[in-house]
């Protein structure tokens, strides 16, 4: 199966989809969420020479990208998650500021990730410095960006050195069907969730509508970054917080999967998470981010809408 986002050829084509031309000529994102005119160019291939998520290119990295894809949906069970985010939620692995995780991140190469191979700072402030340039009045987005990867620290030894399966690569609830559009969906048939009949179902455990809060998603970076900036009492807005925890959510914003579960506040969240998706995929790139020239932007936001010290 091959995920391969259309090449983006086309200035600010997002997924092809979500986007349409107006009789003006404007690119509005469906749900009238306008996109900048003069945004952001989207390259047209990763620093690999693949298109962006090409899963099935011929390559050393997409073979392990499939293996990778082959453990974490075996392992991500229902009751994998709750031990973890049991485990995570009591916050007691390091007490350390947000601008001192980014750096602490600096040495982690995310395997899942056909796309990138340069420090994780790097992509962060990638990601927040474009983004920037096109929505220069939300700083709460540009905070979003800095911090959305943050989670990955589970992967260091002090936070559990959990293996990759359980910190990156694209998310999907448990507790209900495996959708088929989920990347690599074959290898679902050896989770243990698979064979269970109250999970086996389209809603499964859960009701049409009742909102992505309440359903329980693969265990990794993403829910538990979302967690600590909550636990912490981050004064980011909603949907700061739902592009945190859903950002690797594929299955939902790219393929609009798994759709009956959301409510209205999810809805209007998921727009912005559309357009940041944007730049957390297309924004990596050789060019590298001159740190310390943006770290004092970044370091006034982080004052802005963190505790000076995070527990993690
Ligand atoms: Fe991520
Ligand atoms: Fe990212």
């Amino acid at each position: 199966m091959t995920i391969l986002i259309e090449q983006p050829a086309l200035e600010l084509q997002v997924e092809g989809n979500n986007v349409h031309a107006e009789e003006t000529n404007e690119l509005v994102l469906e749900g009238g969420f306008p996109l900048p005119k003069d945004g952001y160019m989207a390259p047209e291939i990763n620093s690999f020479g693949h298109s962006f998520r090409e899963y099935d290119a011929e390559s050393e990295r997409q073979k392990g990208v499939e293996e990778f894809y082959r453990l974490q949906h075996i392992n991500q069970t229902y009751d994998f998650v709750k031990r973890m985010r049991e485990e995570y939620g009591k916050l007691d692995k390091a007490e350390m500021g947000i601008w001192e995780c980014c750096e602490l991140l600096n040495e982690l190469v995310d395997e899942s990730d056909p796309d990138l191979d340069e420090p994780q700072i790097q992509h962060l402030l990638q990601s927040a410095e474009t983004i920037r340039k096109d929505y220069p009045n939300e700083d709460w987005l540009h905070l979003t960006a800095l911090i959305h990867d943050l989670g990955k620290i589970l992967a260091l030894p002090s936070f559990g050195e959990l293996p990759q399966w359980a910190v990156v690569g694209d998310t999907f609830p448990l507790g209900c069907a495996f959708d088929e559009s989920n990347v690599h969906h074959k290898y679902f048939k050896d989770n243990p969730d698979y064979k269970c009949p109250a999970y086996s179902t389209k809603n499964g455990i859960y009701t049409e509508g009742c909102g992505l809060d309440n359903i329980v998603m693969s265990w990794g970076h993403d829910d538990y970054m979302y967690m600590v900036a909550k636990a912490n009492g981050t004064t980011l807005p909603s949907a700061g917080l739902f592009i945190i925890r859903y950002h690797s959510f594929y299955p939902l914003h790219k393929e609009g999967a798994y759709t009956h579960f959301m409510n209205e506040e999810d809805v209007e969240n998921l727009k912005w998470l559309k357009i940041f998706n944007k730049y957390d995929l297309y924004s990596k790139s050789k060019v590298l981010v001159d740190v310390e020239k943006v770290k004092p932007y970044y370091v006034s936001l982080i004052e802005k809408y963190f505790p000076a010290k995070v527990r993690w």
